[in-house]
């Protein structure tokens, strides 16, 4: 299994976005994760196509976009057209979610479904073959910098069992304080991708994205 970090643009400085991304691309990252937030599934607003598009050709990196976002299958066309190399919805904002991981797919690019903390695994027992990656949130969407709910470590473990019984070549992100004193239980736990927002987009990008790299470096080479 392979591990990354996917750096979130949600924590970095817009005054000079398209240099922090390529300073994490500099270090090595191979996914961008991009945070989109509606002011109605979540409380806040944070950004949405017309910055996708701007920072797309920027780079080749993986555009991971996370969709925090009411009725998401409104949107998706207008993303995909934007460059998202992958889509993630959240099970509790989709009325219809099959259909909406198929509306993704049909775009030839990969799904994701998200989580929030208090959403039981139940919810993907009928579409586990339509998902490329699994999203766990390890906080309530809405903001970065807060801290890890530890009762979603447990829930990461059993995902991760349900994903071996089923031998299924999705992968398994957490999202959501991830720093340096929790990325060892996320993993432990059975994580493979990594958001990390705060802990990489501020101070010193190349230093606290190496901080954390190497954490994965070990895991890679095993
Ligand atoms: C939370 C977002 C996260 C956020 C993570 O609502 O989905 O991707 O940027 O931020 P940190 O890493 O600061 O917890
Ligand atoms: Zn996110």
């Amino acid at each position: 299994m392979k591990y990354y970090l996917a750096p979130s643009i949600l924590s970095a400085d817009f005054k000079h976005l398209g240099d922090d991304i390529l300073t994490v691309r500099k270090c090595g990252a191979q996914y961008l994760h991009f945070d989109v937030m509606d002011g109605m599934f979540v409380p806040s607003i944070s950004f949405g196509v017309p910055v996708l598009k701007s920072i797309r050709p920027l780079t080749d990196m993986f555009y991971d976009v996370h969709l925090m976002v009411q009725d998401p299958e409104r949107y998706i066309d207008a993303f995909a057209d934007a460059g998202a190399d992958g889509i993630t919805v959240h099970a509790e904002a989709c009325r219809h979610l099959d259909r909406t991981l198929d509306q993704i797919h049909e775009r030839g690019i990969r799904t994701g479904v998200a989580l929030n903390p208090a959403t039981p695994l139940s919810v993907l027992e009928y579409v586990y073959d339509k998902v490329d990656m699994f999203l766990l949130m390890t906080v309530n969407p809405g903001f970065g910098g807060q801290k890890l709910i530890p009762a979603t470590l447990e829930k990461i473990t059993r995902l991760r069992q349900i994903i071996e019984e089923r031998d299924l070549r999705a992968d398994l992100e957490v999202d959501g304080g991830v720093n340096t004193e929790t990325i060892t239980s996320v993993l432990d736990a059975g994580a493979n991708v990594l958001v990390a927002g705060s802990s990489v987009f501020s101070g010193d990008i190349t230093s606290r994205y190496r901080a954390l790299e190497a954490y994965l470096r070990e895991r890679n080479s095993e």
